[in-house]
């Protein structure tokens, strides 16, 4: 087997191709792989492309999500990896496993270290709460005991432990898809595969899951590749996020790379629904702040402080006063000290704060601090730059073709 992995990854997707018709091998393939999309393809052959050179690898731990429109291939993406999709072409590879070699107990054997959950997840309606969450591992032939043991400690990850002896009907939608959550973690697989897993639900209940899912995940430290249509979801649980349309992969990036640099139109187009503000760290736009020391004279700071203002700091770092640019020359016009100019009613905030919850004090025109731990100035957000960010990425969308978006 050759290999180019490095050790962290579990899963690799390596140039596969999905093609659904009579003859998948044929012509259409050819087309593909030439480069044809999969609205040519299917006009000129008939069939369907549900992955075109599709390559990525998911690492041990990672929480990687795949996102894009219905019918862009998420869930043959999915699919392929534990073989439920036999892939027309390329090859996956799961822990060093050909996946595409894998048949008979072979590959019963290996999808029991994974785990799928779908987005309608079926309860059997006679069975309690406990008897579905192991009912996988009763299919391994794990007997009772191991198997309630599993269960309830699974029911109690995902809040359930209480409903131990319910029976379906008396759970909601959102605890019953829980269960499913809970009988997926029963089997401690290696990897869960999430096929919309949380899409049915309503949106805060939703919340909690995602919410829920972190949390667990914190703890177990499961590779989880989860499928959504929803970019906020994507950019909320994910690690890394490979976004695809139309089969094709048309990004794969951290969150934060897929909302400062979209790739293309599209990615672009997606990110422009996202409040960014939600995700974007203010360690991610604060730049070095300009330091003042408290003797110098006015005219000397109005130079060292240029357009945009600058802090003074006292004996431990942090910030006392700030100068903005208007300030220090009426100041310098009015022979006044550097002291008088100083304002004190700045805002302060931390590296790691969201951007939005600092936004509004931008309306005040004044830079905002960034202080450490310590309350040292480590940074400043200009106002006039924070009102840009909110812009760009509209400019981002601009700027690209307007072919893209075809
Ligand atoms: N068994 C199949 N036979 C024929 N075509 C299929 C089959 N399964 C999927 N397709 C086609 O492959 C493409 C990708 O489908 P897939 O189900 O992977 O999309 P998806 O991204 O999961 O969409 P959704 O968000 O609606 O679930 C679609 O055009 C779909 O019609
Ligand atoms: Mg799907």
């Amino acid at each position: 087997m050759s290999t180019h992995s490095s050790a962290d990854e579990i899963i690799r997707l390596e140039s596969v191709y999905k093609i659904f018709g009579p003859q998948p091998r044929g012509r259409a393939l050819k087309l593909a792989k030439d480069g044809l999309t999969k609205n040519d393809v299917q006009a000129a052959t008939d069939h369907v492309v549900g992955m075109t050179d599709v390559s990525f690898e998911v690492r041990r731990g990672e929480t990687f999500v795949i996102m894009g429109l219905s019918g862009s291939g998420k869930s043959t993406a999915i699919r392929t990896v534990n073989k439920l999709h036999d892939i027309t072409d390329g090859r996956v590879m799961v822990d060093g496993t050909n996946v595409q070699e894998l048949d008979g107990g072979d590959l019963q054997q290996f999808r029991q270290k994974m785990a799928m959950v779908f987005q309608h997840f079926a309860l059997f309606p006679h069975r309690s709460v406990i008897d579905n969450t192991g009912y996988g591992l009763k299919v391994q032939g794990v007997d009772k005991d191991a198997r309630d043991a599993a269960s309830l400690e699974a029911l109690n990850l995902v809040g359930l432990g209480s409903f131990a002896n319910s029976m379906p009907n008396e759970l909601s939608g959102g605890m019953q898809q829980r269960v499913g959550l809970a009988r997926a973690l029963a089997s401690d697989p290696d990897v869960l595969l999430m096929d919309e897993a949380f899409s049915a639900l309503d949106p805060l209940i939703r919340r909690q899951m995602q919410d829920e899912m972190m949390a667990i995940q914190d703890h177990l430290q499961k590779t989880i590749l989860f499928i959504t249509h929803d970019l906020n979801e994507a950019l909320r649980i994910g690690d890394r996020i490979c976004i695809m349309k139309d089969g094709a992969v048309v990004q794969i990036g951290t969150p934060d790379e897929i909302l400062t640099q979209p790739a293309t139109g599209y990615v672009a187009e997606f990110v422009q629904d996202v409040d960014q503000g939600r995700v974007i760290d203010v360690s991610k736009i604060m730049r070095d702040a300009v330091v003042i020391e408290p003797d110098t004279g006015i005219a000397a700071a109005v130079s060292a402080i240029g357009g945009d203002g600058g802090f003074v700091v006292d004996a431990s770092g942090r910030p006392s006063g700030v100068l903005t640019p208007q300030a220090a020359l009426q100041a310098l016009a009015a022979n006044g000290s550097l002291d008088s100019a100083l304002r004190t009613d700045f805002d302060v905030t931390t590296p790691t704060q969201k951007f939005n919850n600092i936004y509004a004090a931008a309306g005040k025109g004044l830079p905002i601090a960034v202080v450490n731990d310590n309350g040292s100035l480590i940074g400043v957000l200009h106002p006039r730059e924070m009102v840009e960010e909110m812009g760009r990425v509209e400019s981002l969308i601009d700027g690209f073709e307007r072919e893209v978006f075809m």
